[in-house]
């Protein structure tokens, strides 16, 4: 046995489990195992998790806040102005592979091992795309990532964005992306989603594309993905993300479209940092979330997941790689405060995030899965969501890849001195 973790809170147990590991694999999952290993960790009825998985990030984009100048207005079209000038001062995008193995170091330390990133192909060069591929390859002992070909653009809107598009396939780019409501006309957008459709019937891949993200109600692409996810069956394979448009649907008409997606099996990924700050910027009073309908969505039954979206880019000056954050955002600006709700977003940057990412058959803490896993310093999901608790380990298939040594902080008071313990004793 390579690897022991004993007394490991998970969740659904009732008791402490001991999760064995050889080969890379999980062995053995039970109570108190009696099994010798080369190495013992102790998880204390800590909680162990499966991984933290982002399935939407910038990879292109991330750490360049700042970077010529910062977005003053903190608003979408200005964030758009800002990457345009930063492409200009950064020619070649000679500082790319540093600031996005920097960003992916973050995520890993607080427990991502798998991500999915949009890459922008609107690049005569396809320098961005060239870069991230190689270092997807570079990176694959730490964590796996799946590299979307993301048309910034649009696809018929940027010259030879269909050339472009089938380019970055033929590069290694994992799934076709695409962005209708950036396209010119609504006759623009539908074609574009029946090019982004074809192509990933030609070259075998999944689709990911970025829908309907503005606050225009008219905005209504999803349905169109939806009805051809159901014509074609590519269902599963279809992840929608963005979608903040819904905020703003009648009811009606978004119940509506709740149905087409739980009948195409399409999966839904909301970005709710970038989106709490970009969208309702027309409004005055009230001004809306701009997120799409996270509670409702899940209630509905479709497959929900959460994106970091953004790190310190012209669009989110914020952010440092923590899933656990993005949930605890969701928490606020999806009204999901309830117990159970709390449990739910729980499982958006985590088990449905795998079945976005089609990892779901090798993925959780089961007998004969790879033995991914993160040791938190806490011993609840409640409290996991509200303190952001140290990574104490995070393991990829047996190996540690990450270690944090938790904080600790004292009160000096009376001549006395105090740890302070911010969870509550009666949750050990
Ligand atoms: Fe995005």
């Amino acid at each position: 046995m390579e690897l022991m973790i004993k007394n490991a809170r998970v969740t659904g147990k009732s008791t402490l489990v001991d999760l064995a590991i050889e080969n890379g694999l999980f062995a053995d999952i039970g109570p108190q195992l009696e099994r010798k290993a080369e190495r013992t960790i102790d998880a204390g009825g800590r909680l162990v998790i499966p991984p933290f998985i982002d399935p939407h990030i910038h990879l292109d984009a991330v750490l360049t806040a700042g970077n010529p100048r910062y977005n003053i207005s903190g608003s979408h079209p200005e964030g758009i102005e800002v990457w345009g000038e930063y492409k200009k001062a950064n020619a070649g995008f000679s500082d790319l592979k540093a600031r996005a193995r920097r960003a992916v170091e973050w995520e890993v330390a607080s427990g991502t091992l798998f991500m999915r990133s949009h890459v922008d192909i609107c690049d005569p060069d396809l320098t961005a795309l060239k870069i991230l591929l190689e270092l997807r390859e570079e990176l694959r002992e730490l964590v796996e990532i799946q590299i979307v070909a993301f048309p910034q653009d649009g696809i018929l809107a940027y010259p030879r964005g269909k050339a472009l598009m089938r380019e970055a396939l033929g590069l290694g780019a994992d799934l076709v992306g695409g962005i209708p409501h950036c396209e010119m006309t609504r006759e623009d957008g539908v074609a574009s989603i029946d090019f982004v459709f074809d192509l990933a019937a030609e070259f075998d891949r999944g689709i990911d594309v970025h829908c309907d993200e503005t606050d225009d109600d008219h905005s209504r692409f999803l349905e169109v993905m939806a009805a051809r996810t159901i014509r074609t069956g590519y269902r599963d394979r279809v992840t929608a993300g963005h979608t903040t448009a819904m905020h703003s649907y009648n009811n009606a008409y978004a119940h509506k479209i709740q149905g087409l997606l739980v009948q195409g099996g399409l999966n839904i990924v909301a970005n709710p940092f970038d989106n709490i700050v970009l969208q309702g910027r027309f409004d005055t009073y009230p001004k809306r979330r701009g997120i799409t309908r996270v509670k409702e969505l899940l209630a509905a039954g479709v497959n929900v997941s959460l994106g970091h979206d953004s790190i310190m880019d012209p669009w989110y000056p914020l952010g440092a790689g923590d899933m656990l954050s993005v949930a605890r955002m969701a928490i606020h600006a999806c009204h999901m405060s309830g117990y159970d709700e709390m449990h739910r977003i729980f499982e958006t940057i985590t088990h449905n995030s795998a079945r976005t990412m089609g990892i779901s058959g090798r993925y959780g803490l089961k007998t004969g899965n790879p033995a991914d896993l993160v040791i938190l310093d806490t011993h609840s999901v409640l409290d996991a969501l509200r303190l952001s608790p140290a990574r104490l380990f995070v393991i990829k298939a047996g190996r540690i890849v990450a270690e944090t040594r938790p904080a600790e902080s004292r009160i000096h008071s009376g001549g006395q001195e105090k740890r302070v313990d911010f969870e509550m004793p009666e949750k050990r």
